[in-house]
This record gives structure tokens, C-alpha cells and sequence, in this order.
């Protein structure tokens, strides 16, 4: 939720901050804003995207080497120009970008009122500046120091970079729970909200920690202090980027890259991890831990959206193979209704992110109460990544769209093999089934690429039904929860309004829906409950719905049945899901494409949800 990036060295920061901006957006596009400084202050903010902002910019001052930028998630005060930061305090002085919300903001806002401050926007950020500027003023305190007195004063979530231009050699950034990357130059600062802008400049980086505070300045320092005021010594990390998978390559969205870079994607996820042909699996996380997953009480999966419904995939896949109880909470859930958790769990985090709030606090309750924490992040050293006992990355590279796609099948194929390792460790599946399961794992890659070269049908059924007002997505087993991921997948991108169901409950309830301008997704592809599926089928034809089957190359009995089949191979059911959800992908990323939606960033949404 918004993006921040700041830049102080000897280069044109305006230039730095557009093009950070725009690799940020996917963060939040209600408003962008930079500030200049080049002797005095230049702010030009602006409602809309960074490409509204760098219109407005046109003919106006942009010279300066500091800048702050900020792209807006707007949480307090409405997207317009009044609300779009960076904000100023009352003397002019000083300004700042702010990702997360300050929980306080009404109380100290009365307070500083009563002190005479007067505010122009809505907003929490503008109350913080303005509390700096109090502080520094009244006890005459260099920046850094009057940050850290008005952060003690702070309650909520915040990663913030400020200027003073009476202090005009340095920049000082400040994060809790939101992050913030600093990118050592040769002789510049880089700082953002995570490293996408930074990668193009240099590799050097220090995250840094909750309730830490970093000033930097043109003599080439970085100095970091926490708000209590102890000194710490920079952890320098080398970033492992490439520059190359931040860009679009020829595909007209992220969102269409992303679903076409999954055959790589999965195969990198598996890479050096298992050897099909060698009968084994190697996930360092896991193999620390081993003794206490597999004899683990329950396994507690917490996540949001997309993770969560990959969660959900978990549980079949833990349950089924390693038969290790699961339970799939709603982060949000989960941390708000007094859970009962025990060191025999094990709590596993999924967060394409690694930065997603709720799923941060779940963790942290979780750690509290003694449970091992276990993070799958796709964000290397996202605040997730670092808060876990131990954990695997999905190495799905960026994920830059803000539908998810990559993320959720890079999840499914570690969850996959986290699931065989201990099912064979715990001796609840056969050699030959484990082998078998391997080797099938190494061909999803392939069978995804089969799928993709089938866009074109999917495209055009999609434009059969890009009118549609509802749709209803039915799956059963492994493939529920991919009927959920295909409904969110079409309502976040299309607006149409869609529904997952487990196929069965269809009749208690949902069949009341259907009707000849109804298009039922049915994804029946699964061996096990085929016939049944075939039956749900039946039931949607018989009330005049409209069906699109997601079946096994060669199924001659549905065909037959439904409107339209999209085919896809065969595949071991537990496995199935990372198949079958690909047509829901790009039978979404189509119907919101022949709707004139812009895919890459839908309407009220972010990428990264670092507020509750
Ligand atoms: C949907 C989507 C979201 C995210 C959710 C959790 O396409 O992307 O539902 O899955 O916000 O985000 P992460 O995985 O970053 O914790």
C-alpha cells in the first residue's frame, strides 16, 4: 500500500523518482507526488497515476539532486490532490512520504490544532509532519533526533523519508511494519519501498528493521539508530534481481507476462529442490525442522486472497498425502478471535508479498505463543521472510501485476513438495506413489506451456461472455479452492461480479442463480469425483445455465453436455490444480481485457497490503 522512493546524491532526482514511481505503482495509483529540493522546495502532486503526475509536471521546476516520491493507496482522506503527499509542515520546512497509517492521528491532530497548527488534507501523514516540526521547533532539534522523538509519540505503521531544507545534505527514513530498502550508490542513496526501484542503480542494499531510523547524507554516511537511540551497525545484502524481469517483454500487461513466465517459474521453484529420477526432495527450511513438522499437532496455514485460497489447496495436499491436520485461516480472522495455539503447531505464513499486514500479526501472535513459523514468500527479504523461524522462497521473480497469478502456482509447487517430503519422511504415501508424483511434477511445466498455446480459444469464449453481469465457478476437491481463485481472478479484474462454489453446495442455494445469462465455470477435471462433477453438470443444463468445462484432453462425456470445454492434460489429482487453474487466469485476464480494464492495476486495489 503506496510506494516510496528517495533518492540524495549528485545525479537529476526528478528522473529517478518517475521511474521508481512507475516500477511502485502496482502499490497503490491514486495519486503520485514528488518533492525537489534544489535550494527551496519544489512539490508537484497530483490525483490519478505517475503518468498524470509527470503531465502536470511539464514547464515546472524539476531540477534538484534529493527527492522524495510517494504513489498513494489512499486509506485516510480521499484520492485527490489535497491528500496526495508529499506533505508539508506548517513552516515550510519540512516535508515527507509516508506508507502505513498512524493509528493516533485524530488525538495528536487535536493536539498540535490547539498548538495552532493548520492542516490542508485529511490525511494521518500530515499530522506527522507537522509533529516533527513541533518537536524540532519547539526543543531546536536537528532532524534526525526530532524524528525520533515524534516516532515515540506515534501508534500505528509507518515507513517514512524526510527533508529538511535547512538540513538540505541529508535525507532521514523511518520504518514500522511497512517496509523500506536503502540502495548503497557509489556515491548516492536510493531509498524505496522495496527494491524493484533500486535493482537498476546497484545491488548494495540494507532493509531496514521495525523501529529503526537511517540517516543519510552526501559525504557518502548511513548511519541507523532505533527510536530508543541505539546505534546499529548496517547489515549490507546483496540483492539477487534482474533488471530484465522487472519489465514487460513484449506482453501488452504484467498480468499476461506473469501468466506466460509460469511454466519457468515453476521449474525454477523446483530447481535444486528435487530429482525425480534420484527419488528425492531438499527444501532447507524444512530440513531444519523436519522432526517437528512431521510430528507436528496441526499445521496452521494463514494467508490472504490469492494465499489463502492456495492455503486451502494445502490442506488437501498435507491432509491427504502427509495426513498432518490442517487448518486455513483468514489472516484477518485468525489474529482477532483469541486462537487456541500450542508449541505443537506449526504455522505456516503464504504471502507472495511478504509484507501483507494481517498475515504479519497472525505470525507474530503465533511466534508469541510459542508455535514454530514457517513463511513462503516470494519478496527475498521481505518482512515476512525475516520474522519466520525458517521458511522457503517461491522464486517466481517479481510479480508485478496486482492480480496474482505466478505467485499462487509458485506456492502450490512448494506446498507440493513440502507435502511429499514429509509424506515420505512419515511413510503415509508408497515409494511408487511419491516417484510417480515427482516425475508428474517435473512435467507441469510442459503441460502448462500446452495450456498457454491454447489462449486463443480461451480468448474467444471469453469474448462470449465479456457482457456477462455474474458468473459462478464450481470445483470440487483439490479443485474448490481453484474455483474460488478463478471467481476472485474475474471479479478483481473484470468487476464482473463472481462466486466459487464447492460443486455440491451448489444445490443449497446457488442453483437459484442460475439461469441462460448465468456462465458456470466448472473445472472437471478431476478423476476421483468425475462422475459426480458430470452430475453437477447436468443440473446447471437442466436449469437452461450456461456452462464452460475445464476437462482431461480427450474427455468425450462432457463435451457433449457443456456449451464450451477448454482441455487441458492429465495430470495426478493432487497436482491438477496447478493446471486447471491457468484457463481461469486467462479466461479472466481476457473478459477484463474485451471490457477495457486496465488488468495491471484494477480499481481500489494494491498489491502489497501493509494496512489492516
Ligand atoms: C489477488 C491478490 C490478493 C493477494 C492478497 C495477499 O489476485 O493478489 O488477493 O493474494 O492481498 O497478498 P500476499 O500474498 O502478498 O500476502
Amino acid at each position: 500500500m503506496c510506494g516510496i522512493v528517495a533518492y540524495l546524491g549528485n545525479k537529476s532526482a526528478y528522473p529517478i523518482m518517475i521511474k521508481g514511481l512507475q516500477r511502485l505503482e502496482y502499490r497503490g495509483y491514486d495519486s503520485a507526488g514528488v518533492a525537489l529540493l534544489n535550494g527551496s522546495l519544489t512539490i508537484i502532486r497530483r490525483k490519478g497515476k505517475v503518468k498524470d503526475l509527470e503531465d502536470f509536471a511539464v514547464g515546472k521546476n524539476l531540477s534538484g539532486t534529493v527527492g522524495i516520491g510517494h504513489t498513494r493507496w489512499a486509506t485516510h482522506g480521499k484520492p485527490d490532490d489535497r491528500n496526495a503527499h508529499p506533505h508539508l509542515s506548517g513552516n515550510g520546512r519540512l516535508t515527507l512520504v509516508h506508507n502505513g497509517i498512524i493509528e493516533n492521528y485524530d488525538t495528536l491532530k487535536k493536539a498540535l490544532e490547539k498548538l495552532g497548527h493548520v492542516f490542508h488534507s485529511e490525511t494521518d501523514t500530515e499530522v506527522l509532519v507537522h509533529l516533527i516540526e513541533e518537536i524540532q521547533t519547539r526543543d531546536n532539534l536537528v532532524i534526525e533526533e526530532a524524528v525520533r522523538v515524534a516516532l515515540q509519540k506515534v501508534v500505528g505503521a509507518y515507513a517514512i523519508v524526510v527533508i529538511d531544507k535547512e538540513d538540505p545534505d541529508k535525507l532521514v527514513a523511518a520504518r514500522k511494519a511497512s517496509p523500506l530498502v536503502i540502495g548503497i550508490g557509489t556515491d548516492d542513496f536510493y531509498i524505496a519501498s522495496d527494491a524493484t526501484p533500486i535493482v537498476e542503480y546497484t545491488k548494495k542494499v540494507v532493509y531496514l528493521n521495525d523501529e529503526e531510523i537511517a540517516v543519510v547524507k552526501k559525504d557518502g554516511s548511513l548511519q541507523i539508530f532505533t527510536i530508543s537511540n541505539e546505534m546499529q551497525k548496517p547489515h549490507i545484502q546483496q540483492l539477487d534481481m534482474e533488471l530484465e524481469r522487472l519489465e514487460k517483454e513484449g506482453f501488452d500487461y504484467f498480468m499476461l507476462k506473469e501468466i506466460h513466465e509460469q511454466p519457468r517459474t515453476i521449474a525454477d521453484g523446483m530447481r535444486g529442490r528435487m530429482n525425480a529420477e534420484e527419488g528425492w526432495i531438499r527444501l532447507g527450511g524444512v530440513a531444519e525442522y523436519v522432526n517437528k513438522m512431521s510430528k507436528a499437532q496441526r499445521f496452521i496455514i494463514v494467508a490472504c486472497g490469492t494465499s489463502w485460497h492456495a492455503g486451502l489447496i494445502a490442506e488437501y495436499l498435507f491432509e491427504d498425502l502427509a495426513r498432518i491436520p490442517v487448518e486455513v485461516e483468514y489472516a484477518s480472522e485468525f489474529r482477532y478471535r483469541n486462537p487456541i495455539i500450542t508449541e505443537n503447531d506449526v504455522v505456516i505464513a503464504l504471502s507472495q508479498s511478504g509484507e501483507t499486514a494481517d498475515t504479519m500479526a497472525a505470525l507474530e501472535m503465533a511466534k508469541e505463543k510459542g508455535a514454530l513459523i514457517y513463511g513462503l514468500v516470494n519478496v527475498v527479504g521481505s518482512s515476512i521472510a525475516r520474522l519466520t523461524d525458517a521458511g522457503s522462497y517461491i522464486h517466481a521473480g517479481p510479480e508485478i501485476g496486482v492480480a496474482s497469478t505466478k505467485a499462487f502456482t509458485g506456492q502450490l509447487t512448494l506446498l507440493t513438495l513440502m507435502a511429499l517430503k514429509l509424506a515420505y519422511l512419515k511413510g503415509t504415501i508408497t515409494n511408487s506413489y511419491f516417484h510417480e508424483l515427482l516425475t508428474e511434477l517435473e512435467n507441469i511445466p510442459a503441460k502448462i506451456g500446452k495450456i498457454l498455446q491454447n489462449a486463443e480459444q480461451i480468448e474467444y469464449i471469453a469474448g462470449e461472455f465479456k457482457g456477462a453481469s455474474n458468473a459462478l465457478y464450481l470445483g470440487r476437491g483439490y479443485n474448490f479452492p481453484v474455483a474460488l481463485e478463478g471467481a476472485l481472478k474475474l471479479k478483481e479484474i473484470s468487476y464482473i461480479h463472481a462466486e466459487g462454489y464447492p460443486a455440491a453446495e451448489m444445490k443449497h442455494g446457488p442453483i437459484a442463480l442460475i439461469d441462460e445469462n448465468m456462465p458456470v465455470i466448472v473445472i472437471a477435471n478431476n478423476k476421483s469425483a468425475y462422475e459426480k462433477i458430470v452430475s453437477n453438470i447436468q443440473e446447471v443444463k437442466a436449469r437452461r445455465g450456461v456452462v464452460i468445462a475445464i476437462v482431461e484432453e480427450g474427455d468425450e462425456v462432457i463435451k457433449h453436455i457443456a456449451d464450451y470445454t477448454i482441455e487441458i492434460p492429465a495430470t495426478e489429482e493432487p497436482l491438477s490444480p496447478l493446471l486447471s487453474v491457468i484457463p481461469l487466469q486467462l479466461f479472466a485476464y481476457y473478459i477484463a481485457i474485451l471490457r477495457g480494464c486496465n488488468v495491471d492495476q484494477p480499481r481500489n486495489l494494491a498489491k502489497s497490503v501493509t494496512v489492516e
